[in-house]
């Protein structure tokens, strides 16, 4: 079973599996050239990531197709359902762990609690959960709801993980009567193999976000385009957590092009920027930007289109783009200057062999003693 939490002194990679054929960087021709989304690719892709030393694979979910340019170019589109692509995932590999994004927001504790007691008996406690709120009108609208104030939507959530977690725990029936939720009873079995209980991660780090996290989560994945702002938040995160008498990691969210040339996968970095899709990147922006309070925070000195073009060229996180010796000195300082336990990766030009491309960053890693091999230490989040 997978044993929890990790041992923080290392640092730990998770691998943001793809949700769209681009996502963060909305480069049309990143999209024109990524393998199709099949049952091949994406198993292939899984084990892949599991083979290179991945500790997870994170998948990402939101529920409304109102962004039509992107869905049109294969921006943040197809995305499969991510605790039903998370099954299929567990089916294929053996170790690695799946953190699928759930709503909180216009669903009921119980749903959650059955979908993610199944998911974690059936890996043998492979499963965490990603705790998201939703962020967009278009998305509460298609569950004819309102849109929720942003603060009220984390109280929420709090009260749902409450509730979630004790019907994971408790073998006699719960009677709760809260103030958004209300669960009588227990449900069947199975129960979570993970004790206490599944891995809980969130991703908003807003005041309110952080809040959250420290009280319910073991993870924060944090939006920060420097190791300055990743401390920042770190900070705060620390702050929060000791007065909840709890630890929560620091997960900061990163893109990598790794390429064994000079000055090679800077060139297509930027070939990848000439082609970013604006079209679709504002209708993105409009829902992040305009929701998304820590997201919001980077862009507030640039004008709207300034803001849009750095937004869609995954300028809302730490990029990693470079020689495996560049990547893995860089990797070496975020560790000791931010306490990162775990960086959640995504590789806009994602395939098997991109994957394969890290492996070198992980060997200088593992010889400067900050990672080792999953397989070595049973593996962890
Ligand atoms: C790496 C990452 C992945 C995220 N994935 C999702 C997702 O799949 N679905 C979703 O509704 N929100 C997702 N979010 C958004 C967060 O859940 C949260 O709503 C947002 O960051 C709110 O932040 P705030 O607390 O700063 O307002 C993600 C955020 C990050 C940083």
């Amino acid at each position: 079973m997978k044993r929890q939490p990790a041992d923080t002194s290392e640092l730990h990679f998770g691998y943001f599996f793809p949700s769209g054929k681009t996502n963060f960087l909305y480069s049309d021709e990143a999209a024109r050239t990524r393998p199709e989304m099949n049952k091949r690719n994406l198993l292939a892709l899984a084990q892949t990531a599991e083979a290179v030393g991945f500790d997870s694979l994170f998948i990402a979910d939101n529920w409304s197709g109102h962004q039509r340019a992107a869905e049109a170019a294969g921006h943040q589109a197809p995305a499969y359902h991510a605790p039903l692509l998370s099954m299929a995932l567990f089916a294929a590999t053996e170790h690695i762990g799946v953190i699928s994004t759930f709503h909180t927001t216009h669903h009921k504790p119980a749903h959650v609690a059955r979908m993610g007691a199944t998911l974690d008996a059936f890996s043998d406690g492979r499963w965490g959960w990603n705790v998201v709120t939703g962020f967009s009108a278009a998305e509460a609208a298609l569950f004819g709801e309102e849109f929720i104030e942003h603060d009220e939507r984390y109280r929420m959530a709090g009260e749902f993980v409450s509730v979630v977690t004790s019907l994971w725990s408790e073998h006699e029936p719960i009677e709760f009567e809260g103030e958004y939720y209300k669960a009588m009873g227990r449900i069947k079995l199975p129960r979570p193999a993970q004790q206490p209980r599944p891995l809980l991660v969130s991703a908003g780090a807003s005041p309110a976000g952080t809040a959250f996290a420290s009280q319910y989560c073991d993870q924060l994945v944090a939006m920060a385009n420097t190791p300055e702002l990743l401390s920042q938040t770190g900070a705060r995160l620390g702050e929060f957590a000791e007065q909840a008498g709890r630890s929560v990691d620091l997960c900061p969210f990163s893109m990598a092009i790794v390429r064994e040339g000079d000055g090679e996968a800077e060139e297509v970095f930027e070939g990848l920027l000439t082609t970013l899709n604006v079209d679709a990147t504002a209708e993105i922006a409009a829902d992040v930007l305009g929701s998304i309070e820590s997201s919001r925070a980077m862009y507030e000195k640039m004008g709207p289109d300034e803001a849009t073009r750095a937004f869609g060229g995954a300028g809302s996180m730490l990029k990693f783009i470079g020689t495996p010796e560049k990547v893995a000195a860089e990797l070496i300082s975020l560790k000791s200057t931010t306490g990162a336990a775990n960086l959640l990766v995504n590789f806009p030009l994602w395939s098997p062999e991109e994957l394969k491309s890290f492996s070198p960053v992980l060997d200088i890693l593992r010889e400067e003693g900050i990672w080792s091999p999953p397989s070595d230490r049973d593996y962890s989040w």
